[in-house]
């Protein structure tokens, strides 16, 4: 087999084998294949796509590059979720234990944020004390005797996505839809859960920037899951505007603890309970998703999810006191209210310029080896729809650095606009793709 024939027949649209899959695969993450015949076959494929059983394949090669995760040994149902990355997401926060206090277990694999999404690793860390690097025993102890851990990848899982993610990058290759669901379900699915639902984000600040492109994503990642076994599910829900009104590690744990204590902001409590209902519904615990999602709410209401959340913070050796006393979490030196110079009322939010704007008071990563200010941030006091007054705060800026403050006061300014006529909202959870 040469790489050469298979560059050229993926070029006129020529579907590809199995083998040809696997062959290509392997030889780049094991170094023969070079650069520039793996970078060719990317571009062949951005431009012809792949049917669903090639991109399974592709998905299958990816697997099998590294080790995966067994959970055989932990009984129960094991869940995880994927969110293809929103600005304020901090959603993994809140049902990571919120499953977990309902009987399904989370033992989860995470990833930093990078650009203008933040990642959970980098908001839990924001945690004083907690530790995201577990030992393999540790992660599968912690899961065994508490239900839910939260960690980063291990540097073995999928080795061949790290290695093309890396050549797509530099390529524009990125934003291919088999691609992106290739890369996806190879983590989810090495990581060895029964059931996997995704939150497929589509709008200004997303990998996909329309609907129809959600869906083909959100349809594409769900069949491949199924066709491996996996009980599958994906929500599209827009992006319009950042999901709660924290933007910001410490500040989006600190929202995601309000609503771990039965209040906090509609929109993520909905998308918690919706996704939680989806779960307990394909996990055979509800007879419908609705049913599931009531006893979701009851869980938040009544503080065991909450409770959950602090055995998580606890056994990962984070100060779980940070529950009860927000001042725990480190704060910026420096606040910068951001005022309204008329009245009116906010109509759009770009969500991916106040990603940008929280990536420049601290809050995020340009480049992987930057450091994150975890106290850095912007919380919302208006959200799209909102009528507000002259003088009044649409929003407020945390840092610790005031030149940095300033530059993100500019970006953020430029991510809002005020109009004189209110602008409907936004409905945030858009289709179930099953
Ligand atoms: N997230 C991933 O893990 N992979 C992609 O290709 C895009 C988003």
């Amino acid at each position: 087999m040469r790489m050469y024939d298979i560059i050229n027949k993926k070029k006129h649209g020529i579907v590809l084998t199995q083998e040809e899959m696997a062959f290509w695969v392997q030889g780049f993450a094991e170094g023969n294949i070079s650069d520039y015949q793996a970078a060719a076959l990317l571009m062949a494929i951005y431009f012809q796509g792949l049917s669903i059983d090639e991109t399974s394949s592709l998905t299958s090669s990816m697997i099998d590059s590294g080790e995966t995760i067994d959970l055989s040994r932990v009984p129960g149902i094991k869940g995880d979720k994927h969110s293809t990355g929103g600005v304020g997401d901090k959603t993994t926060l809140v049902l990571a234990p919120l499953l977990a206090s309902m009987g399904i277990t989370v033992a989860k694999m995470s990833g930093r944020g990078l650009g203008h999404t933040g990642g959970t690793l980098d908001k839990l860390e924001s945690i004083p004390g907690f530790q995201v690097d577990l030992s393999p025993e540790e992660f599968m102890k912690q899961v065994e005797n508490i239900g839910v851990a939260i960690v980063g990848q291990t540097r073995n899982l999928v080795p061949a996505d790290k290695k093309i993610y890396a050549l797509r990058d530099v390529t524009a290759t990125v934003d291919s839809v088999p691609l992106i669901a290739a890369s996806v379900m190879s983590k989810k699915l090495a990581a060895g859960a029964d059931i996997i639902v995704l939150d497929v984000k589509f709008g200004s600040g997303a990998f996909m920037k329309t609907r129809p492109e959600a869906e083909n994503l959100a349809r594409m990642m769900v069949d491949i899951g199924k066709k491996k076994g996996k009980k599958m599910a994906a929500i599209l829900t827009g992006m319009e505007t950042p999901l709660g009104y924290a933007v910001g590690n410490a500040l989006e744990v600190k929202e995601a603890i309000h609503v771990l204590q039965g209040e906090g902001p509609q929109d993520l409590r909905e998308l918690s309970v919706y996704l939680t209902g989806i779960t307990l519904w394909l996990a055979g615990k509800v007879s419908d998703a609705a049913k599931g999602r009531v006893q979701a709410e009851k869980h938040l209401d009544d503080g065991s999810a909450l409770e959950k959340f602090r055995e998580l913070i606890a056994a990962q050796h984070g100060n779980p006191q940070v529950i009860y006393d927000e001042s725990l979490f480190p704060e910026g030196k420096f606040r910068y209210s951001l005022l309204a110079d008329q009245d009116g009322y906010l109509g759009s939010m770009d969500t991916e310029g106040i990603g940008l704007a929280a990536m420049k008071l601290g809050a995020g990563r340009s480049k992987k080896e930057d450091l994150i200010d975890p106290a850095a941030g912007i919380i919302f006091y208006k959200k799209t729809g909102d009528r507000i007054r002259k003088g009044e705060t649409i929003a407020m800026l945390h840092g610790n650095n005031e030149e940095q403050i300033d530059e993100g006061r500019d970006f953020l300014k430029k991510s809002l606009t005020l109009q004189q006529e209110a602008k409907a909202i936004p409905s945030l959870i858009d289709d179930l793709v099953i």
